[in-house]
């Protein structure tokens, strides 16, 4: 056997996400493309914003010596220092480009700071549903994922996260706006975890993975995490605010305020070199600084997710709106999700079922799709709410 028996066991179990990604081929050859409705995968359709490849164009074409070589491996330092000017400016925290360090993506940004601060059975809790790429990234320092529960409305639950640690705990990674519920964690809440936090008598940080910190709606405020978390360190991409999930570009915060930050912070340099990662995309690096600070399409967003939950609940769904992010987490009509995604498909409907998040009885809908996608599935989805009748 060539593979490695954990490389194995990982790829039998591994995410649904791809497997509903191998799916669409398949399916799209049997039915024809226009009838398939794939809301699988969580990657932007539109193109990047076009101030943002001008910016890159301008740059490709700008002859920098040097710009093309090995770099220090935490990313320019002139980089660096536009985002943490930024921080400064978000947090009021006093970052510098020490406390920076360029990434391939915020996976990348994870990964690096894990292997930075795992020891073989370290456990890092997961507030459930969760994104289910951590359980790897996790495990790749040789780290255990803990699952802790999320409230009915996929708020934190802070006497869950307690009953989960243990002196193992080295970490906890939240992610909001939340892949994949939508759930924007209250300031309140990340105020109780602090307090938690700093009553316990081994240092937990908070690996805030932050991709989606500006999909917001309906006015929605999203608190700084490293604002109210002393112990905080932020990993955080362009993958979804522009639209260039296959760009590679991240990076990773480590708040002024964690203990040993230069300590870590000199450990990542050293991972995201051993990782093979070496350094971020050298043009993407300067594009982030130097191209305006955009927002996503949040209008249309919106409008996909009015769309598709407003159009959903006529058929006789129950729906959630989420807050932010953008995938529906939908309740199914019947409790075995997997069940529910076989008869989706049958309408040529792709979906993820919750279970692949830690929570059964949901499935993912991803609003990455064209709008027309959205209300062409309707009927589809009307029809497999009405197989459901009588089951359980
Ligand atoms: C919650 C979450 N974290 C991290 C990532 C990885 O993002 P990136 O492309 O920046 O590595 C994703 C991508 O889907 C995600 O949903």
């Amino acid at each position: 056997m060539i593979l490695g028996s954990a490389i194995n066991q990982q790829m039998e179990n591994s995410s649904w996400v791809r497997r509903m990604f191998e799916e669409g081929p398949r399916l799209k050859t049997e039915r024809g493309e226009e009838n398939v409705f794939d809301f699988s995968l969580g990657n932007p359709n539109e193109d990047p914003p076009v101030e943002i490849m001008a910016t890159f164009r301008q740059l490709a074409q700008k002859n920098r010596p040097g710009s093309h070589t090995y770099m220090p491996n935490v990313g320019f330092p002139a980089v660096r220092e536009v985002l943490a000017k930024r921080l400064k400016r978000d947090t009021g925290l006093e970052f510098t480009q020490d406390h920076i360090l360029m990434t391939t993506g915020a996976a990348g940004a994870i990964n690096v700071v894990l292997k930075a601060m795992l020891n073989p059975e370290d456990e890092v809790i997961v507030p459930s549903p969760y994104f289910p790429e951590y359980f790897f990234y996790i495990g790749n320092s040789g780290g255990r994922l803990v699952p802790a529960e999320t409230d009915s409305d996929f708020m934190l639950d802070i006497d869950a996260i307690q009953a989960a640690i243990t002196p193992r705990t080295r970490a906890i990674l939240l992610n909001s706006p939340n892949n994949p519920t939508g759930a924007i964690y209250s300031e309140s809440s990340l105020r109780d975890l602090e307090a938690m936090l700093q009553k316990l008598d081994h240092l937990v940080v908070v690996i805030s993975d932050d991709p989606y910190k500006s999909f917001v709606f309906d006015g929605a405020q999203i608190p700084e995490t490293s604002s109210i978390i002393t112990n905080c360190i932020i990993a955080q991409s362009w993958s979804k605010t522009w639209a260039l999930a296959g760009e590679r570009i991240g990076f990773l915060a480590i708040s002024p305020r964690v203990a040993d930050a230069k300590l870590l912070w000199n450990a990542c340099a050293f991972t995201n070199r051993t990782l093979g990662f070496v350094n971020a995309p050298a043009i993407w690096q300067w594009v982030v600084a130097e191209a305006p600070e955009a927002v996503p399409p949040l209008a249309m967003y919106k409008e996909k997710r009015d769309r598709l939950c407003d159009g959903l609940a006529r058929a006789g769904y129950e729906v959630r709106k989420p807050q932010g992010a953008f995938y529906v987490f939908l309740k199914t009509p019947i409790p075995d999700d997997i069940a529910f995604v076989q008869i989706l498909l049958r309408e040529g409907i792709m979906a993820v079922p919750g279970i692949g998040f830690g929570r059964s009885g949901y499935v993912r809908l991803s609003l990455t799709v064209p709008l027309d996608t959205i209300e062409r599935s309707i009927p589809g989805f009307a029809k497999a709410l009405e197989s459901c009748r009588g089951m359980h």
